[in-house]
């Protein structure tokens, strides 16, 4: 969500000349796009913006700007603990970011606008950072409330986008040469149901089904108490959609469910999921984790322990619990004590590591479409690209491959997080 942000912000600073650098030291304008999901990020951005007072001596023209849900979670806090932050803009407002930065300019730092308004979601143009894939945001905020969970109170109600402004955006992005959209929204199996008129996650499925040059739909993330079998039919009767789903657990004990405000039991998620690999061909399932909710006995640990060992999730994402202050887990008196958390976190990532493992194994000596993404992060020498359940791939740089590209891989060696391959092409 945040990169989709950042593209939309850095259209709207290109169209006043703005360029992007990669070098901050030359930078005039600093905009740290933050996220405040965990504490962790929030400490990392504090230290950056620390780091950043340097430069601020420096040039006494730079403008360092702070947005996203940290901004808008802290306000004007801000300005009391980093008092060289010039503007503070809230996950609602960034529409308004060349105003606000020419009011600086005019000298008069300190910007804030962190409103809330939940009635319009302002149709952005963005400025896609890839050249075959873009992230396509189909709505805004959530209305869950999970207890551990700031995102409600700093991205707001939720808000869809229609339909049509969808499909228009997504139909301009494939005449544009774009084969691969993520469509996001912290929930989007809640998407349309504001419009009160039936329109669902699966109308927008089926409407986006068949756009010329959309090889690839992907969608993050889903929630298994919205997720119905009507969206799952979509989803399986799609061209377009990849194999891949994302579908959060959070905790494999209806106990903690409840306490989170999960709204479903394991029972249910099990049975959404049979569904879903019943529809979904070749349907890849990862999830989310968190070890360590307030109030998790024993027993509720090793009742997710079992659940990974029962559903064999392709790959989990397994977080500590951060206090996040605000929020009714916060102040539940029951806290686990850090270094439970920590070893409950390191066995979860032990036995999903082993259950990756087996499932990537049986890929070896097959072929999957992989769209070539370019250098790995780690080995200039190494390419990559991504199957449909998004499997990452490695094969040795080919000069004669393009990114962008389809091709066949066959799998020679499959690891925990990414296999090795062979390009067959021609
Ligand atoms: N502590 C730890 N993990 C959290 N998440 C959300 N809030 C917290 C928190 N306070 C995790 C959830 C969610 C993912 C994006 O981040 O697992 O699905
Ligand atoms: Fe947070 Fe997701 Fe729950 Fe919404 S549904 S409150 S974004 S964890």
């Amino acid at each position: 969500m945040n990169t989709a942000d950042s593209e939309r912000l850095s259209h709207q600073l290109e169209s006043v000349g703005y360029t992007p650098t990669e070098d901050v030291e030359i930078a005039d304008l600093i905009l740290l796009n933050t996220c405040a999901v965990r504490e962790n990020a929030e400490t990392k951005v504090y230290g950056r913006i620390g780091e950043l007072m340097r430069l601020k001596r420096k040039n006494k023209n730079l403008i360092l700007a702070v947005t996203g849900c940290m901004a808008q979670k802290n306000q004007a806090e801000m300005f009391k603990r980093a008092p060289h932050i010039d503007i503070v803009l809230g996950t609602h407002n960034i529409q308004h970011i060349n105003e606000m930065i020419e009011e600086v300019q005019r000298g008069h730092t300190h910007q804030i606008n962190v409103d809330m308004d939940n009635s319009v979601l302002p149709e952005l143009e963005a400025k896609p950072n890839g050249t075959f894939y873009a992230w396509v945001p189909i709505m805004n905020g959530c209305n869950k409330f999970c207890t551990y969970c700031i995102v409600p109170h700093v991205r707001g109600r939720e808000i869809s986008r229609p339909v049509e402004a969808i499909v228009k955006e997504v139909t301009e992005l494939g005449a544009k040469g774009f084969k691969e959209i993520t469509l996001l929204g912290q929930n989007v199996n809640s998407y349309g149901l504001d419009f009160k008129d039936g329109t669902d996650f699966g109308t927008l499925v089926d409407a986006l089904d068949g756009i010329p040059g959309i090889e690839r739909i992907r969608y993050m993330t889903s929630h298994p108490q919205d997720m119905t079998k009507s969206m799952i039919d979509a989803l399986g009767r799609s061209s377009n959609i990849v194999t891949h789903l994302h579908l959060p657990i959070q905790s494999g004990s209806n106990r903690i469910l409840k306490k989170m405000n999960r709204h479903y039991t394991v029972e249910h998620y099990k049975e959404l999921l049979s569904y879903c690999r019943e529809k979904i061909k070749d349907v890849v399932v990862t999830t989310d984790i968190i070890a360590g909710f307030p109030g998790e006995t024993e027993e509720d640990f090793l009742a997710t322990l079992q659940l990974l060992k029962d559903v064999r999730y392709d790959m989990a994402y397994t977080f500590i619990y951060s206090k996040r202050s605000g929020t009714p887990a916060a102040t539940m008196d029951d806290q686990v004590p850090e270094e439970v958390k920590r070893v409950r976190l390191q066995t979860l990532m032990d036995v999903q590591n082993e259950i990756s493992y087996e499932l990537n194994k049986p890929m070896e000596g097959q072929v999957f479409d992989i769209i070539v993404e370019g250098p790995s992060p780690r080995d200039e020498d190494m390419w990559f690209g991504r199957t449909s359940g998004n499997k990452m791939v490695l094969f040795p740089k080919d000069d004669s491959l393009s990114i962008g590209e389809t091709v066949p891989a066959y799998i020679d060696k499959a690891q925990t997080w990414v296999c090795y391959g062979t390009i067959q092409k021609g």
